[in-house]
């Protein structure tokens, strides 16, 4: 227990914090062994101040925690963020700068150049940009982030394409969970029995980020990868996880079962939380459902089905992912076992 890692949770009430403390339960490397939220929160033991939305019970050892402000001193050495993403810039910043190391949900730091945007199982030679932060931190501190939860679907399912057979243009088209919205989140009024066209930043975030992760790490910078990418975001009235169509057409012709055995090819990290597979592909043109593939991997595959021709662009494929999993909580808590794995925190 005590050779644990201590971590702390900071937006230990939102969605993505309750998930982090859900996953964190039992977890063979972390402890948490400190939560901290906005100054509303602070002072008030955690059971009694979250609404908790988990199905497993809020774990013992976290129940009893007083909430801290996110500018006390915390005893832990890693810190997972969910921040609200008005706050997390600049509280992030605030840690890294007195010594620990921050795993990031938030968008803040994500574009930054000497920030890694990391799906460890894609891009993790980015690890390599800690040491740029040095300098900026000097404390031992640094900044590590995780995509945006759409993101990182679009991103693991097409990686594999882009690496094998380049890509020229990607058009997707989400369909977005309401957990995505955080808590209390979006109203039930404006979403039962409807679809919401527009996410805020969504489409920027999506149209740019697989371009910093595919990017090639040289000479101490990212080398952004050159393709198209459009998205469309829409909000549906589905608890978790998120859908998304895509169309994409690749630089060297490829045939079906080709693009297929690439979709198979990722390797397991092997890590506490990975998944046996990364990526999972089934011709069934009725997958992935939100319903049916939710829980795959423990939350942590991203399904893809029904690749097929495309008459606009050359080929289409359905995916989705669980958003507060391999899309927020679960792929921070890799980027950690990551760094734990490879001795990136002292
Ligand atoms: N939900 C997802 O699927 C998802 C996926 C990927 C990334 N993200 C990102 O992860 C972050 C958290 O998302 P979420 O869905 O968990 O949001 P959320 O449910 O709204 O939770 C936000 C958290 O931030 C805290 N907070 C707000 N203002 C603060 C302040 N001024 N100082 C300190 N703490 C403050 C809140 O604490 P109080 O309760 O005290 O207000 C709460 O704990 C966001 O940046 C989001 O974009 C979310």
């Amino acid at each position: 227990m005590s050779s644990k890692i201590k971590v702390g949770i900071l937006g230990c009430t939102g969605a993505v914090g309750q998930k982090l403390i859900s996953l964190l339960g039992n977890h063979p490397l972390f402890r948490v062994t400190e939560v901290a939220a906005s100054d509303n929160s602070a002072g008030i033991k955690y059971a009694g101040r979250v609404n908790w939305k988990e199905s497993s019970r809020i774990p013992d050892s976290v129940k009893e925690l007083t909430i801290k402000k996110c500018s006390d001193v915390l005893d832990a050495e890693l810190l997972f963020s969910g921040l609200d993403s008005s706050a997390a810039g600049g509280i992030e910043d605030y840690y890294a700068g007195k010594g620990y190391v921050v795993v990031s949900n938030s968008k803040n730091h994500r574009m930054g150049s000497d920030i890694p945007l990391i799906i460890p199982e894609v891009n993790s030679e980015h690890f390599g940009l800690i040491e740029k932060q040095k300098e900026k931190y000097n404390s031992g501190g640094y900044i590590v982030t995780n995509p945006n939860c759409s993101t990182v679907v679009l991103a693991v399912t097409l990686f594999p394409v882009y690496k094998n057979f380049g890509l020229k243009k990607v058009l997707v088209t989400t369909m977005q969970a309401v957990s995505g919205a955080g808590y209390p989140g979006i109203s039930s009024m404006d979403i039962l029995g409807n679809v919401i066209p527009h996410i805020n930043d969504e489409e920027e975030k999506m149209q740019i980020e697989p371009l910093k992760i595919f990017g090639k790490f040289e000479d101490g910078k990212i080398k952004f990868a050159d393709f198209k990418i459009s998205a469309m975001c829409n909000r549906v009235p589905v608890r978790d996880g998120h859908t998304m169509s895509i169309s994409f057409e690749t630089e060297k012709r490829a045939s079906k079962d080709e693009i297929i055995s690439a979709l198979g090819s990722y390797d397991n990290l092997n890590l506490p939380s990975s998944p046996e597979l990364v990526l999972k592909y089934t011709d069934d043109p009725f997958r992935p459902q939100p319903l049916l593939d939710i829980d795959t991997g423990n939350g942590m595959t991203v399904t893809a089905g029904n690749l097929r021709k495309c008459g606009v662009l050359e080929w289409k494929i359905n995916a989705f992912g669980h958003n507060t999993i391999r899309g927020a909580a679960g792929a921070a808590i890799l980027n950690a076992e990551y760094l734990i794995k490879n001795n990136l925190v002292k």
